[in-house]
């Protein structure tokens, strides 16, 4: 006689075996001092265009990167001239008009931060010059800004790098290795988020008292976008915008497409995406909802993404494998295993009497005399403390520059992620399911 087992009942709470497991943890170390000198020893000389939030934290984080230094930058907008140059902390020229700079032979790239609706043109312009282009993210405003991009990129034979900066992070990186090797078993189904409850995380953002169309080159800021007035909340607030933003799905969506795409190498738009949503707290005059929830159809994977403005629950991607559930949430990221080992049943067995269970049990142990393997640790892997993967990412594009080798989310990778966004928020509005027509490199639906 086999007696009903601690495990056959602990087995029935998802939770339960793994809240008995040992945990292992480790730190990883940062590749970026393998990966920021060049092999000649040469720093990159670059310039930026765009010195506003991210073009600062960009500065920021370039500081620490000694494979490049900044030569001189470019802003429409006087304070955030300033803010760039006080970010960087060295005395560089600055200009409204980034023309200047792709006019110098010093400078070999630039890295470029501006509003979205900017990024075609600003590209462009470098690549016709001769640069070698980081571009923030999402890499384009359209889709056929995108197409535009790769292909001046690819006929210009330049680098280019997409500034999703979580594609160079250790941890993801870590991720794509377990992903890779088959761990999680097969995955179908992966979900991921981006939520936040504060004005901020809605982009409403303070406007600058010393805003105005003297300290502000507004009409080249609204270049390719319709003409109006000068309006301050436009400007600090573009993402709220269609004519300059794409709302969440190209602000948040792109950083989780970008890790996922990162992470099983699934380097394609998808097939179909299907958005619901609202627009419930923040009735500002935007044009976007501040909740959108989208199912994509990517190859052999669902992915289900969805940002909220309105509860922070964290940001995590979460991998959802037959073997083991992999969670990448910020620097750390932690995989599970699913007790797939042999069990017998219990659940349908209450409607048995106790004689025919016990039967049951009998038998089946008979044929399952095990032993079974232990069940593997749950383990999670960090990135160091004070860990930049912004620096990491502009390290990786300086060695590209140098090296002529390939970067770590080229023109295609970022075409592919802010496709996605763009049929996110093409379902959103249609209020049908988008589907990518690849003959036509377009979105039907
Ligand atoms: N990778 C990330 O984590 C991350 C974070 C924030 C923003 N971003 C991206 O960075 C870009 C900039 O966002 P932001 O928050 O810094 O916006 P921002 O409005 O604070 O800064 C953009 C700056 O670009 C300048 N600009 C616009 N067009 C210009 C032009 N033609 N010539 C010179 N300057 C021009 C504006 O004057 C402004 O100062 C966007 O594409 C955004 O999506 C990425």
């Amino acid at each position: 006689m086999h007696p009903i087992s601690r495990r056959d009942f602990v087995r029935l709470g998802a939770g339960a075996v793994a809240a008995g497991a040992a945990i292992k943890s480790t730190i990883l170390e940062s590749t970026v001092l393998a990966a920021q000198a060049a092999p000649s020893g040469r720093q990159i000389r670059f310039a930026s265009i765009g010195t506003g939030i991210r073009g600062c934290d960009l500065l920021r984080s370039a500081r620490k990167v000694p494979g490049g230094v900044l030569v001189g930058t470019a802003d429409l907008y006087d304070m955030h001239r300033k803010a760039g140059v006080e970010a960087y902390g060295t005395d560089v020229p600055t200009t409204r008009d980034y023309r200047s700079l792709l006019d110098r032979k010093d400078v070999d790239a630039v890295i470029v931060a501006v509003a979205d609706h900017q990024h075609r043109r600003v590209v462009l312009d470098c690549v016709a010059a001769g640069k070698d282009v980081y571009c923030e993210k999402p890499m384009s405003h359209n889709v056929a800004d995108g197409q535009a991009m790769v292909a001046a990129v690819q006929s210009g034979k330049r680098i280019f790098q997409a500034g999703s900066q979580r594609v160079s992070n250790v941890v993801y990186q870590k991720a794509a290795e377990i992903y890779a090797s088959g761990r999680l078993g097969p995955v179908t189904y992966i979900e991921g988020r981006t939520d936040r409850n504060s004005p901020s995380g809605a982009w409403v953002y303070p406007i600058a008292p010393d805003a105005s169309a003297e300290t502000i080159d507004w009409t080249t800021w609204l270049r390719d976008a319709p003409s109006r007035p000068f309006d301050a909340v436009r400007f600090f607030r573009w993402r709220c915008f269609a004519d300059y933003g794409e709302g969440v799905a190209g602000d948040l969506y792109v950083h989780l497409l970008s890790g996922i795409q990162c992470i099983t190498g699934m380097n394609t738009v998808p097939s179909r995406a299907y958005s619901t949503g609202s627009l419930t707290h923040f009735k500002d005059g935007r044009d976007f909802p501040d909740l959108l929830a989208t199912l994509y159809d990517y190859p052999g994977v669902s992915v289900n993404l969805h940002c909220n403005q309105n509860n922070n629950s964290g940001e995590p991607i979460i991998f959802y494998g037959k073997e083991a559930t992999m969670v990448v949430n910020g620097n750390t990221l932690t995989v599970t295993p699913q007790d797939t080992r042999p069990q017998p049943e219990s659940y349908s067995l209450n409607g048995w009497t106790a004689e025919a269970k016990q039967k049951y049990l009998d038998d089946w142990h008979a044929a399952n005399p095990g032993p079974f393997a232990k069940l593997p640790e749950v383990e999670t892997f960090s990135a160091p403390p004070g860990y930049d993967d912004t620096a990491e990412h502009i390290a990786n594009f300086f060695r590209a520059v140098e090296t002529r080798e390939h970067v770590v989310e080229d023109e295609v990778f970022g075409n592919n992620t802010a496709i996605a966004c763009h049929m996110g928020n093409h379902s959103y509005f249609s209020r049908n399911v988008a589907t990518w027509d690849a003959a036509a490199q377009n979105i039907k639906g």
